[in-house]
Formats: C-alpha cells, structure tokens, sequence
C-alpha cells in the first residue's frame, strides 16, 4: 500500500503525539531523541516530518459505530463525520515510511487520544478483514517506534504495576499489519530529581544504543 518513490527521496515520518503536556512531555522528548536517531540513520535523504496531535481529535460519532458493528461497507457521510477523518488518518498513516509514536502511560495503558486514533485506524474492510483464522492486516509493514513516559516504572525490578500499553498496543498494530514495534521508554518521572535524571538517562541511552549513536543531543525538542 506504500507508492514506489525516488530512491532518495525523504523519509516520511508521522509522528503522534498522544501527551496533553505539550513542550513539557517527556514521551515527546524521547520521541525527539528517536528523530535524532532516525535523522542519522537517513542521512542525505533527510527526513519529512508531519506531527499529529491526538488531543484535537473527536470520538467516534454513531454512524460510524453502527457501521462497524454491523460490519457494514461504510461511505463518508459529511465532512466532519467520524469516518471522513478515519479515511485521512488512514491515508495520512499509509503515506508514511515510519510511525513514531510518543505517549504517556495512563492507568497502564493508552491515553484517550491514542485510543481515538486507534479506534479510527483499526478498521474491518479497510485495515484489517477478518478471516476463519482471525484478523489479517491489510497495512504494508513498516517500522514503529514508540516513545513512552510513565510516572513509575513498567520495566525491570522497580516495576510495581502492571503494563497493558506495550502488549496491547504490540497486538492492535498487528492487526492491520505493523508488527516491527520498537519500544524506548523514560520512566520514574513522578518523582522529578535524580529518579527523571535516570530515567531520562536510561531512555535517551536505550535510544542511542538502538541507532549506534554516540551523542544525542539530549533535552532538545
Ligand atoms: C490520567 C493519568 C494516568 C496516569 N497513569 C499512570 C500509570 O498508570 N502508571 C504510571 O507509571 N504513570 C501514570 N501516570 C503518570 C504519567 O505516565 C507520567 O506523568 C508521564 O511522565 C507523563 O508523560 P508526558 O510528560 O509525556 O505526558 C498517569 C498520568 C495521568 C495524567
């Protein structure tokens, strides 16, 4: 579903931003230090990046739910119905060569804004169809990184919560066909102090360590 393009041509990167903090995110600071590493790894292609905050976006309206619980072959109803931005994000989403992803955790899992666009991406006829053996993608594969922040920790042996972000976001992806998910995370941030310092340390160091960097410029976004 990717256009065949200029060997040299940009590498087309969307970036969803799913954290209400703005410049203060720091999933969206891990995220830039992921660009960093990207920008490296393209080169003279350089890349084309198109961000995309999630805060903006609506919930799903009826129309659009009845038609995907019915299964029903669904048509743009208005412009501003629920569908007619499901196409552009769809759209907006095929078009890209990488998907980056930042996102805080919030009560183990997604935000709200990331499961609107996810609600209005993962669609039966169009992203994915179902099968006697279940759900197959319909997305070409590409890579995804995703950038996670949470105020505790979901790694390692301070982990004191469970994590239903990374295993479910992993299986949702791979429903309409992503399934090279790299994940990075910056955790411990609740505490501020020496706890975000290490976390951020961690972070940023997991990222440079995946790229084969050496010096990120860290903090910059
Ligand atoms: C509604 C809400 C729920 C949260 N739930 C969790 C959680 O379950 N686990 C956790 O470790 N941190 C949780 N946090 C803390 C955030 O993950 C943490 O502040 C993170 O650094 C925010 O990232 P951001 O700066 O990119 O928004 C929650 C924060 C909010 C606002």
């Amino acid at each position: 579903m990717t256009s065949s393009r200029p060997l040299r041509a940009p590498l087309r990167v969307l970036r969803l931003v799913a954290s209400p903090n703005a410049n203060h995110s720091e999933s969206l600071k891990l995220s830039q230090q992921i660009l960093f590493g990207l920008a490296t790894e393209a080169g003279r292609r350089g890349i084309q990046l198109t961000d995309l905050d999630l805060n903006a976006l609506a919930p799903v309206d009826a129309s659009y739910a009845q038609a995907l619980a019915n299964q029903r072959i669904v048509t743009v109803s208005g412009r501003d119905s629920t569908l007619s931005r499901s196409n552009e994000l769809i759209d907006q989403l095929q078009a890209c060569d990488v998907l980056l992803i930042a996102t805080p955790m919030h009560n183990y899992s997604v935000p709200a804004p990331l499961k609107m666009w996810i609600d209005q991406v993962v669609r039966v006829g169009k992203t994915f169809v179902g099968t006697a053996k279940g759900k197959v993608g319909k997305l070409t594969d590409r890579p995804v990184y995703v950038a996670i922040a949470s105020g505790g920790h979901i790694s390692g042996p301070q982990a004191r919560q469970p994590d239903f972000l990374r295993p479910y976001l992993s299986a949702v992806l791979a429903t309409i066909g992503l399934t090279q998910v790299h994940y990075f995370s910056v955790e411990g941030t609740a505490k501020g102090g020496e706890s975000l310092s290490t976390g951020r340390a961690t972070g940023y160091g997991d990222v440079q360590a995946f790229f084969g960097r050496q010096s990120c410029r860290v903090g910059q976004v």
